[in-house]
């Protein structure tokens, strides 16, 4: 897929934002308005799943019931129906579950317009495995960030597992946010009541400038 630049990222959020005043959840709801089903116009839209998710789900869990928190156009979401997983995926924005509707009509994952900061009663301690990717990065910090973190170890089934996958802080990068880059400290305070099975830094070939990491917990 064509890889739009930074320039272009910022200035597709710049209008989404403007579009709703700035709000800090409410802009990704116009983004995929504004998009109108042209995903190059979604700066993370990658099209396929996730590839480190992939691995490290292939390697570590054995299937079951899965949460995808943010699922944006839904990849990550039917990569791990593949793998065997019944998937529940959500989403803030009501047009980005209606998108994934009509990508995937042939799915069985439950596709739901939901917010992590208030999540269904039915999901707590009920998930195997509970995936976010670019989302606590992606919420600006002063609260919010930190009240959406408490929720996800609450959904996650006895040995239920959290994988997270997002931008580290490690104190040399520059970039307009959002997102904003996590730094490990606060990963690991955040997640504290659960048990640290790996924490990687990684670099992605494409932005070799950014600093990665995946990191995952046990219940
Ligand atoms: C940067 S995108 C990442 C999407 C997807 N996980 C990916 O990696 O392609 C962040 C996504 O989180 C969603 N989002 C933002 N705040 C949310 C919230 N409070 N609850 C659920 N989804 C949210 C946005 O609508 C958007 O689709």
């Amino acid at each position: 897929m064509e890889k739009i630049s930074e320039i272009e990222r910022e200035k597709l959020i710049f209008d989404a934002k403007s579009a709703v005043d700035g709000q800090p959840i409410d802009w990704f709801d116009e983004l995929y308005h504004m998009a109108d089903r042209d995903s190059k116009m979604i700066p993370w839209a990658k099209m396929a799943p996730n590839h480190i998710m992939m691995d490290w789900v292939e390697k570590n869990c054995q299937g079951g019931r899965a949460l995808i928190i943010g699922c944006g156009l839904g990849d990550d979401a039917i990569g791990l129906e593949r793998l065997g997983f019944s998937v529940t995926a959500f989403d803030i924005s009501k047009h980005c579950i209606d998108w994934c509707k009509e990508r995937f009509p042939n799915s069985n994952v439950r596709w739901l317009v939901g917010d992590i900061l208030n999540p269904e009663p039915e999901w707590f301690e009920n998930f195997d495995l509970v995936v976010e990717i670019h989302i606590l990065q992606a919420i600006p910090d002063g609260g919010i960030r930190e009240r959406a973190a408490e929720q996800m170890p609450k959904l996650l089934s006895d040995n239920g597992q959290l994988l997270c996958i997002g931008r580290l802080d490690n104190g040399g990068q520059t970039i307009q946010p959002p997102p904003w880059p996590l730094q490990e400290a606060w990963l690991k305070d955040s997640f504290d009541m659960l048990t640290l099975t790996t924490f990687t830094e990684f670099i992605h070939q494409d932005s070799p400038d950014v600093t990665r990491y995946y990191a995952a917990w046990k219940n």
